[in-house]
């Protein structure tokens, strides 16, 4: 791939062992569980894995990521969080030893065709009030009756996920109790902090954790006391630059008309690149450095910038960051009405991704 245009992701994996520390510094005592789906949050999986080595185990959501991991030789455990899709998929979990989430009764049935000299390694998953994906109270009897007819050799550990522990602290209570109730005479290791339960809610953090967002360096919550680190850097350059007048507009749909004379620079990234189509005008872009407002639509490929104040020294090929090391992207996310997981994740294929160390002293 031709590298021409000048947008790019730049992947800061000093960071990303950062957060991880940070993590562990707040749930001492349990193991980490990587959350790297979706390509590591939209980083590059291998390049996520490789930093976060220090890990205990990764989570992916497809025995593709998994079996990614393995082929790149990574031997820790694997998880697939949301089990398999269908029976067909056994042979490979069995050849790449990975670890299942059962979230259903149809899963269950998939491990009877299993033989008794196989091992395998579940998480069997309740729902504690997501609604979402697991067992509920009163099917564990009939969940309990099925897994006695698995004739395979399993090591069963439990897990529940947090519906809203950024915000609802009450709710998140009860889920943690709920959870707790459940597997309170069960055996093996039990898990369901996200990054919000990790930083927030340190009884639930178990035997494992499984973070995700915040290994990425976005906080989730607004009253977090930690330094994380960004990962991602998005960044780009000024192609173009024109004078408009008053009562001019600018882009698609002439959404956005100047009320003064005013110099706007044309950078290249748009929502074909993941830049999030419905950030307002007013929404911050670093222009040489400085904090200057988006005006007017997001275009496929293209952004147009306020930068009068930047008149005696901004030029085509100006740097812009579009969030990362010095504009957090959780700001631009709220902006758009969106969470930065998606901002994050969104980040499209033709943006080249470069691995660059801290340049920390
Ligand atoms: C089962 C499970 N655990 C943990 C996480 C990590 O969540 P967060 O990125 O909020 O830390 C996710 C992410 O969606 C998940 O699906």
């Amino acid at each position: 791939m031709s590298n021409f245009r000048p947008i790019i992701a730049r992947i800061n994996s000093s960071a990303l062992k950062a957060n991880l520390n940070q993590v562990k510094a707040l749930a001492p005592n349990s193991k980490v569980l990587a959350i790297i789906k979706a390509n590591g949050y939209g980083h590059g999986i291998a390049r996520v894995a490789k930093a976060l080595s220090q890990a205990d185990g990764f989570g992916v959501a497809s025995i593709d990521e998994a079996i990614q991991l393995r082929q790149q030789g990574f031997l820790h455990p694997i998880v697939l969080l949301e089990g398999i899709y269908s029976e067909a998929e056994l042979p490979l979990v069995l050849s790449n030893r990975l670890d299942l989430v059962v979230h259903c009764f149809e899963q269950i049935d998939y491990l009877k065709s299993l033989s008794k000299h196989e091992q395998l390694t579940i998480w069997i998953k309740l729902d504690t009030g997501m609604h979402r994906l697991g067992f509920t109270s009163n099917q564990i009897p009939a969940f309990e009756k099925s897994i006695s007819e698995v004739t395979c050799s399993l090591n069963i550990n439990w897990m529940s996920h947090f519906a809203s522990a950024d915000i609802e602290i009450e709710f998140t209570d009860i889920q943690l109790k709920t959870f707790l109730n459940q597997v309170s005479t069960k055996l093996g290791a039990k898990s369901m902090a996200n990054s919000a339960a990790i930083q927030t809610l340190p009884e639930s953090h178990l035997d494992w954790v499984r973070p995700g967002i915040m290994l990425y360096g976005a906080y989730t919550m607004d009253s977090a006391k930690l330094s994380l680190k960004p990962v991602m850097t998005l960044s780009s350059q000024v192609i173009a630059l024109r004078w408009v007048q008053q009562g001019q507009s600018v882009g698609y749909g002439n959404s956005w008309t100047a009320i003064q004379l005013t110099l706007i620079a044309t950078v290249a990234a748009g929502y074909g690149d993941g830049y999030p189509r419905h950030a307002p005008s007013g929404t911050p872009v670093l222009v040489c450095g400085e904090r200057m407002p988006l005006v007017g639509r997001v275009s496929m490929d293209m952004i147009t910038v306020d930068v009068t104040a930047l008149a005696e020294s901004v030029e085509i090929g100006s740097i812009v960051e579009l969030w990362g090391e010095n504009l957090a992207v959780d700001e631009i996310a709220k902006q758009s009405g969106t969470i930065a997981y998606e901002l994050l994740c969104g980040v499209t294929q033709r943006v080249p991704r470069e691995d660059v160390m801290s340049r920390e002293k």
